[in-house]
């Protein structure tokens, strides 16, 4: 239930809606205050009352009930505080009767909200700095699909440049069909990584020559362009499916090349686009940046001038409420430019563009580093992730079924929860012991809760109607907790923080796992047992709803 929305619905303030007493509603900084606090500092001028004398008599006028056992004035605030046994109820029964769509709202109300993620390469390796980008990413696509959003998922492929010149040099020179079909991205990434280190000046200037037979629509050089960009998207799209995650358009830089001239002639014709140094550019020095290159002197486009195509044509094709790009933070200086340069254009929706910046990703053992041969690939942490996860469940319990299946969602869960935890702009080291331990604040801890709720739910049941009695602190906590959980997921949406729901899933995994050692469930005397199996049953649907929407799969049984 919305309690906000109860409480607003009681209190009249002359000359003030109740969308803004709703939208005043906050939690208090101390759960001991109450549930829920309305500042009444807002009101005073409308009023023409002192906040305090404002609150007491809110607080005095509200009718209390047995949703809202109390109304409180204290300091400018009225605090309210939820009957905790009505409170038990409802969410209880919410999470109960909406199963995998407790926490879900329409608050998007159908909103479009493009997200730009992972954003690969062609033929450059999927490697480790790209796993944060990829969960984060689709993480916000389900957070904001579940909130009634329509989430559109694009992958910005990386799919233009001179590199596909040398590929291309490189295959000619030392490439063999049956070795780069079978062998696929990494056969190409070895010729391109070859070229880098041996090619002699004469094939870099047939790379060039290359690269100008791509643009110019060359038969040949655009199959092997084709082949090399179909091999690479068939293996990401491999662990893609493995992570969970989806796109809706795969429109890459290659997509804007037509769209790129209607943009520049706009910059030209609203006078913002200078030469210097033989290039085009944008003068971005009034709001203190460099200038954004437009057009090298040679006439050829820049990463920036795509991506300006590319929010204007989403803006058309979408018509986005808002557009996410989820990069790292080494890009912040070139989103602020093509943030910039669309809005001084005259595109007031620039202001819905958002870089969802975050941090860096390294190996435990330092390992992380692109340049040639130290590129730590995704798909062999993802392995090795999947690798150690059966090992410790076989030790755990030999007896399990399905070991294979399981060791899968306790892995690569572990590998996305491991960049979801913190919050995103944090730099994080991935250690492959402390992702897949069971005992800290890891993914595998709350599969493994999960599991725990399933086995007492096997056994016992979901009751068809229970009672609520007198709670226990722990069994308060609890659904607390559970109730906490659509807040959690909006609050999620809202920084752009996939981790609050990582947090959320911890937080209520260490109140279940308290509850469940304190107090008896399968034992508990008729009314208590039915209520604590009906809790039991709940906490699960909030944790696996969690767990789903950050991509990780839920085992039975562990
Ligand atoms: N492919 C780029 C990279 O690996 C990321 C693209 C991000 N999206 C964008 N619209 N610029 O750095």
């Amino acid at each position: 239930m919305d309690y906000k929305k109860y409480i607003a619905q009681k209190i009249k303030v002359e000359g003030v809606s109740e969308d803004e007493v709703y939208s005043s509603i906050a939690l208090p900084p101390n759960p001991e205050m109450g549930d829920y606090a309305l500042p009444c500092f807002k009101f005073a001028k409308v009023l023409r009352k002192s906040p305090a004398i404002i609150a007491q008599s809110l607080a005095a006028e509200y009718p209390a009930d047995d949703v809202i056992e109390k109304a409180e004035a204290v300091n400018g605030y009225v605090n309210f505080t939820i009957n905790k046994l009505a409170l038990a109820r409802e969410t209880i029964d919410e999470a109960l009767s909406q199963g995998e769509k407790y926490g879900s709202s329409d608050i998007g109300g159908g909103r479009t909200v493009c997200i730009d993620y992972s954003s690969v390469n062609i033929a450059k390796p999927f490697h480790i700095g790209h796993l944060s980008t990829t969960a984060i990413g689709s993480a916000l696509y389900k957070i904001f699909n579940f909130l009634g959003f329509k989430a559109v998922g694009i992958n910005h492929l990386g799919d233009y440049g001179t590199q596909f010149g040398k590929l291309i040099c490189a295959y000619k020179h030392w490439g063999n069909r049956d070795e780069v079909e079978k062998g696929g991205i990494h056969a190409i990434n070895d010729l391109y990584v070859r070229f880098n280190s041996e090619a002699t000046e004469e094939m870099e200037h047939e790379a060039r020559e290359y690269f100008r037979l791509i643009e110019s629509g060359d038969k040949e050089a655009n199959e092997l362009f084709d082949w090399f960009k179909e091999l690479t998207l068939k293996y990401v799209k491999g662990i893609y499916q493995k992570l969970n995650v989806q796109f809706d358009s795969y429109a890459g830089e290659r997509f804007y090349t037509d769209k790129m001239q209607p943009v520049i002639d706009e910059l030209r014709e609203k006078g913002l686009l200078k030469e210097s140094e033989g290039a085009q550019i944008v003068d971005l020095e009034p709001y203190g940046m460099p200038p954004c290159l437009i057009l090298r002197s040679d006439g050829a486009s820049l990463y920036a001038t795509r991506d300006l195509a590319a929010a204007i044509y989403r803006k058309k094709t979408y018509d986005f409420y808002k557009c996410l790009y989820v990069v790292a933070y080494q890009q912040n200086l070139h989103f602020k430019q093509v943030f910039k340069v669309l809005e001084i254009m005259g595109r007031e929706w620039a202001k819905d563009l958002v870089h969802v910046a975050y941090g860096m990703v390294s190996l435990e053992d330092g390992a992380m580093s692109t340049r040639k041969g130290k590129v730590v690939w995704l798909e062999d942490v993802i392995n090795r992730c999947v690798e150690k996860a059966y090992g410790i469940i076989s030790e755990k319990n030999p007896e399990l079924e399905n070991k294979q299946d399981v060791a899968q969602k306790v892995g690569i869960g572990a590998v996305i929860f491991g960049a979801l935890y913190n919050n995103k702009i944090k730099d994080i080291v991935f250690s492959y012991d402390k992702v897949l331990s069971f005992e800290g604040e890891t993914s595998v801890y709350v599969q493994y809760t999960c599991a725990r709720a399933n086995s007492v739910i096997s056994k016992g049941g979901v009751p068809a109607s229970y009672a609520v009695g007198e709670l226990l602190p722990q069994e308060a906590e609890v659904v607390k907790a559970i109730a906490a959980f659509p807040q959690a997921v909006q609050d999620a949406a809202e920084k752009y923080e996939p981790s609050i729901v990582a947090r959320y899933a911890v937080d209520l995994a260490q109140k279940f796992n308290k509850f469940y050692f304190d107090c008896k469930i399968l034992t508990a005397e008729g009314d208590k047992k039915n209520f604590r199996l009906a809790l039991t049953s709940a906490a699960l649907t909030a944790l696996r709803n969690a767990l789903t929407l950050l991509g990780i799969g839920v085992p039975e049984q562990m």
